[in-house]
Formats: structure tokens, C-alpha cells, sequence
């Protein structure tokens, strides 16, 4: 049973290397932001309701978030291990999940914030199967399609400057605190998050033996 949880800032690269690592360990990729952005897709009520504070770059409020993770979990195929990607994002989530899962590491992304903005900025997405791009680093193979599928990229609302100064800060004042609270569990487990992606794998490897 492997459960794992990827933590860092906005940009981080915890997206890229969670769809790696989850499919060579044959654990779901369970990314909070991508379930809240399909379903703001598919205009569900929850989706509605997460909507405005998505765009804005706040968080989705708790009770909404931790009642789409407990279905999620509920699934058959995360009963062997899930990697979280985006969940916990303050104290109060860390709390709900340590009731439910116990939680075996936690890996996070360490990054100077000038290469979040650069990354986020340039950043293209497949609204079908959530590959990302980067403009400077990882552009598609045709300009504006998915390499995978051909899909239309888009540029996430939430990438644009305003919202991502926001994000940066909701980051600082309420995701922050949960490295202490990790690391006094003896679950933390930093990684350098700078450099390429595959230099980036090869750390996550490491660091997870
Ligand atoms: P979410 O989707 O979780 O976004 P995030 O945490 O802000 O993180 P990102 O997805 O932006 O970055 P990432 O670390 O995954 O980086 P990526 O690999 O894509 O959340 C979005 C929103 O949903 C939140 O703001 C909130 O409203 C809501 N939400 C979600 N979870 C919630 C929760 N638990 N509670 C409440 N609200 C919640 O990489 C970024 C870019 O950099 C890409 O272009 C990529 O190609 C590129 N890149 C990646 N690695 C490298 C590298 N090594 N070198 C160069 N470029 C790289
Ligand atoms: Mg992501």
C-alpha cells in the first residue's frame, strides 16, 4: 500500500510528476484541482460552486473539496494506494485526512518563486487528458493541439497574472504551515523541484527509495 502525498507551491511540477510516477507505481493520480476543474467542465452543482474561487486563485471551500476526495477514495482502485496531488491544502484538510488515511510520505517541491510565475504564465493544458505543456520548456509538437489526442490546449483561467499572485499567497499563509506539521510527523520528504523534468524524476526516485 503506497500513499502518497505531493505538496508545493503553485507551478511546482507536482502535476507532471505525479502522472509519471502514479502510472509506474500503478496507483490512481488523484489531482484535486483537475477533479474540480472536470467538474466545473461538466457544470455540475459542485462545479458552479467552485467556479468563482478557482478563477480567483482562493481555495475551494473545505467541506466541498474533502466531500469529492472521500468519494474519490471510496473507488475501487485506490484501495491499493493513491498519490494526492493538491490535497491537503491547509490545516484543517491535513486534520479530516489523518481520521480517514494514514498517510506513508510526503514529498514536497522546492522552488524559488520567480520560476513559479515563469511556469505557470507559459503553462497550456488538454482539457481531455489534462497533459501540460509549457510554452518555453514543453511546447506541443503543433502549436495550440495536444500531442496525445489533438484536443485544443487552453490557458487555465487561474494563469493569468492576477490570479496567480493570489495562488502564490494562499500558498504562503495557508499550505506552508503543513510542512511542519509533516516533518513533525516525520513524513517529509524535500525535494529540489528546479532543473528539467527528467532531473526532477530521477530526485523523486531517489528520495522515495
Ligand atoms: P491545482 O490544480 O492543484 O493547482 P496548483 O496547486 O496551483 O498547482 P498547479 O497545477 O498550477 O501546478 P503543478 O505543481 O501541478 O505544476 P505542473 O506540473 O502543472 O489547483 C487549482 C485550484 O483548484 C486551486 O487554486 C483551488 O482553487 C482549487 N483546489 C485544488 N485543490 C484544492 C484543495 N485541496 N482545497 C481547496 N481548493 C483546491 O507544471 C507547471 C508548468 O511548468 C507546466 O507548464 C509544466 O509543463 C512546467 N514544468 C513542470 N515541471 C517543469 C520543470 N522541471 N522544468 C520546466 N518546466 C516544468
Ligand atoms: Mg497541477
Amino acid at each position: 500500500m503506497r500513499r502518497i502525498v505531493f505538496l508545493g507551491p503553485p507551478g511546482a511540477g507536482k502535476g507532471t510528476q505525479a502522472e509519471r510516477l502514479a502510472h509506474e507505481l500503478g496507483i490512481p493520480h488523484l489531482s484535486t484541482g483537475d477533479i474540480l476543474r472536470a467538474a466545473v467542465a461538466a457544470r455540475t452543482p459542485l462545479g458552479i460552486e467552485a467556479e468563482g474561487h478557482m478563477a480567483a486563485g482562493g481555495l475551494v471551500p473545505d467541506d466541498l473539496v474533502l466531500r469529492i476526495l472521500r468519494e474519490r477514495l471510496d473507488r475501487p482502485d485506490a484501495r491499493a494506494g493513491y498519490l494526492l496531488d493538491g490535497f491537503p491544502r491547509n490545516l484543517a484538510q491535513a486534520g479530516a485526512l489523518a481520521q480517514f488515511a494514514a498517510i506513508d510520505r510526503v514529498v514536497s517541491f522546492e522552488i524559488p518563486s520567480e520560476l513559479l510565475r515563469e511556469r505557470l504564465v507559459n503553462r497550456r493544458v488538454c482539457p481531455k487528458c489534462q497533459t501540460a505543456y509549457n510554452l518555453l520548456t514543453k511546447p506541443p509538437k503543433t502549436s495550440g493541439k495536444c500531442d496525445r489526442d489533438g484536443t485544443d490546449l487552453v490557458h487555465r483561467p487561474d494563469d493569468q497574472p492576477g490570479p496567480v499572485a493570489t495562488r502564490l499567497k494562499v500558498y504562503a499563509e495557508q499550505t506552508a504551515p503543513l510542512l511542519d506539521y509533516y516533518r513533525s510527523r516525520s513524513l517529509l520528504i524535500p525535494i529540489d523541484a528546479t532543473g528539467t523534468p527528467e532531473e526532477v524524476a530521477v530526485r523523486l526516485h531517489r528520495a522515495l527509495g
